[in-house]
């Protein structure tokens, strides 16, 4: 097959696995479901095979999926086919794309301020000092396999809201049956309205799947935002992220909130779990491996958990309620929000700082915004839009009038006159003049040049945000118009496919700007743009392996929960379809990760649902087994989990 119909192909690939992924409902899936979505004669690609599937260890070299001569040395991207681009464009390319560039020792002094806020949001005294919130879980215990039941499960805060029915036997696959839906923005705002909406879609969901509305049911609620948990059917919503709002949620418990409105819609039934996304996936992980101790979120947000040793989390408010076998308990770490007190400004460029400016959280989960699916293709299109700024790509479209020159805040402003700045006195820009290089001294001066100056100066005040604010608010901002509009369309999905490309014919990418609208992108244009993307997500990969070798290094050198291999699971929708993600996290864990601990990491399909409904049918187990007197007064489950 020719090098273009093989790019064509796996674009067109991707494109349905992310839809399906982030759009349709999966119907009567099982538990490796995400399988059934893979076109099978894709099965065995290089892109599926290295998404999570082989074990890595210490003791093995670099084995051949894990070479990738353009990853070793990702500028060669720009040269393949013997690209043009001037040595000027050159120097400006690297001068505004060497803040992505990280070195190994900057992930290991991640590490260390990493590991410091572990350790201080484990203490009562620190704790609120802490970037991370290290949220107690409530979760002691891996599956036993031996769960069994209908259980009902909601999956909330992720590109997609699920209702999900899970059917466990022991010792046997789940079975799962599961529909996504879209949750409108406008029910993003209050929890109310969100719950209401929620519930009517999980009565119809069950009324479609025939289960007797009369019968009491089981339900295990994963609700992707930070709780702070006091047990494992409580938990006190803290904060909003990944563009929703829920200001009414804020300090309320969420079971609560949400039950009541069960209860008022008539549905018999009991939420007995509140967990995390990353709860979920580690423990539906955990019921196929039982070495697995870490769960990863790479998707939308980004987050993990992980198995704690009990005795060394001193902010379980009160001991006595845990089960007296209990020796661990999975914390969620929040790692999304590290950064938030300043901790990560080495690494932040001035492109995330805008990012952060304008997502609707700003200050809040710094490290989400470094890394995760809802900001990536945005965090592109803003060095895109610089670079086609400076005139290194897309140059053709310019010419065409189409830069943002030309449109709202910015086209206004390029009407200025030098009469109209004659008290302002400039001295730097850059203008488009018919004489380039010519009558150097006189553009510096004279009137035909003055007021196009000050145009550049203010254009540039604008995109930094300093001026004319409440125009940008007002959407007008060059982002809006022309090429620029046109690459603030880009999502993290097209990255994926862009860097699908090998530098050959760039048809991924070429593909990608044409349904932006960008048709006239020549070789070089694409070779940087395909460049760039690659180092963003590069650096999202390295900042992942350097958050997951800190959760290691805690594991290995925890007395209490030692192990010589243990299995990190992981999901969402950057890492299962990002083309070389899990390869460049596996290269630095190699290097990152203790070097005695052998490691695997899994993508863990479904977890949310799956691990949402181990978790719930555990605690109604405990629940039924202290009606009946089976389990110690003081135990846990008599004073959390009680029954209505
Ligand atoms: C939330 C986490 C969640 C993660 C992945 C973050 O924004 O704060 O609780 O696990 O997204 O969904």
């Amino acid at each position: 097959m020719s090098k273009k119909n093989d790019d064509n192909r796996y674009s067109n690939w991707i494109q349905n696995c992310w839809h399906h992924f982030c759009l349709r409902p999966k119907e009567n899936s099982s538990e490796y479901s995400h399988s059934t979505t893979i076109d099978n004669n894709h099965k065995n690609t290089r892109f599926v095979s290295q998404a999570g599937k082989e074990i890595v260890t210490r003791e093995s070299n670099f084995d051949g999926l894990l070479h990738d001569p353009v990853e070793e040395n990702i500028t060669s991207i720009l040269h393949v086919n013997e690209n043009f681009i001037s040595s000027k464009d050159y120097t400006e390319l690297m001068r505004i794309t060497s803040p992505f560039h990280i070195t190994v020792e900057t992930l290991a002094h991640l590490m260390t301020t990493m590991e410091k806020h572990c350790q201080m949001g484990l203490e009562p005294n620190t704790k609120s000092s802490s970037d991370l919130k290290m949220l107690p879980t409530y979760v002691t215990n891996l599956p036993t396999r031996k769960e069994q039941g209908d259980i009902l499960a909601l999956d909330l805060g992720g590109t997609n809201f699920r209702t999900l029915l899970v059917k466990l036997h022991p010792n046997n696959e789940p079975q799962v049956i599961s529909e996504a839906h879209i949750v409108p923005d406008s029910k993003k705002l209050l929890a109310n309205d969100l719950f209401e909406f929620i519930v009517d879609v999980l009565k119809q969901f069950m009324i479609r799947n025939q289960l007797d509305l009369e019968q009491e049911y089981v339900l295990g609620f994963t609700f992707s935002f930070a709780c702070e948990q006091i047990a494992l059917n409580k938990g006190k919503f803290l904060t909003p992220s990944k563009g929703w709002v829920l200001s009414d949620l804020i300090g309320q418990d969420v079971v609560q909130v949400l039950q009541r409105i069960i209860y008022q819609k008539q549905l018999k039934v009991k939420i007995t779990a509140l967990i995390n996304d990353t709860v979920g996936t580690l423990m539906a992980c955990a019921y196929h491996e039982n070495t697995c101790r870490v769960g990863v979120i790479l998707g939308t947000g980004t987050n993990a958990c992980y198995f704690e040793d009990i005795n060394k989390i001193h902010t379980i408010s009160d001991r006595a309620v845990l089960p007296t076998e209990a020796t661990e308990m999975i914390i969620n770490t929040e790692w999304g929000a590290l950064g938030e007190g300043g901790c990560l400004d080495m690494l932040i460029t001035n492109f995330d700082r805008e990012i952060d400016r304008i997502s609707n959280n700003p200050g809040i989960h710094i490290f989400e915004k470094l890394i995760s699916g809802m900001y990536m293709g945005r965090l592109a299109a803003e060095v895109l839009a610089s670079l086609i700024n400076q005139g290194i790509i897309l140059k053709t479209q310019r010419d065409h009038k189409q830069s943002y020159r030309y449109y709202g805040p910015f086209h206004a402003l390029y009407m200025l006159q030098t009469s109209h700045i004659s008290e302002i006195e400039l001295d730097t820009g850059h203008t488009i003049s018919n004489n380039p290089g010519i009558h150097i001294f006189e553009k510096l001066i004279s009137g035909m040049y003055m007021g196009r100056l000050a145009a550049e100066v203010l254009a540039s005040l604008i995109n930094q945000g300093i001026i004319l604010k409440t125009q940008r608010d007002h959407k007008q901002s060059y982002r809006y118009y022309g090429p620029f509009h046109a690459l603030y369309m880009l999502q993290t999905s097209h990255i994926s496919e862009i860097e699908l490309d090998t530098g050959h014919t760039f048809a991924n990418t070429r593909n990608v700007l044409k349904k932006l609208g960008l048709d006239y992108a020549t070789n070089t244009d694409c070779a940087i743009i395909s460049y760039t993307c690659r180092l963003i997500s590069r650096r999202a990969a390295m900042l992942t392996a350097a958050a997951i070798a800190v959760l290691m290094k805690r594991l290995h050198e925890n007395k209490q929960v030692a192990m010589k291999k243990i299995c990190i699971g992981i999901d969402g929708s950057l890492y299962r379809f990002h083309p070389r993600f899990n390869m460049v996290i596996q290269r630095h864990l190699k290097i990152l990760a203790p070097v005695l601990l052998n490691y695997e990491l899994r993508i863990s399909a479904d977890g949310s649902g799956i691990g949402a409904a181990i978790c719930a049918i555990t605690a109604n187990d405990a629940r039924q087994a202290l009606r009946k007197g089976e389990i110690q007064k003081s135990s846990f489950y008599q004073q959390h989990n009680r029954i209505p």
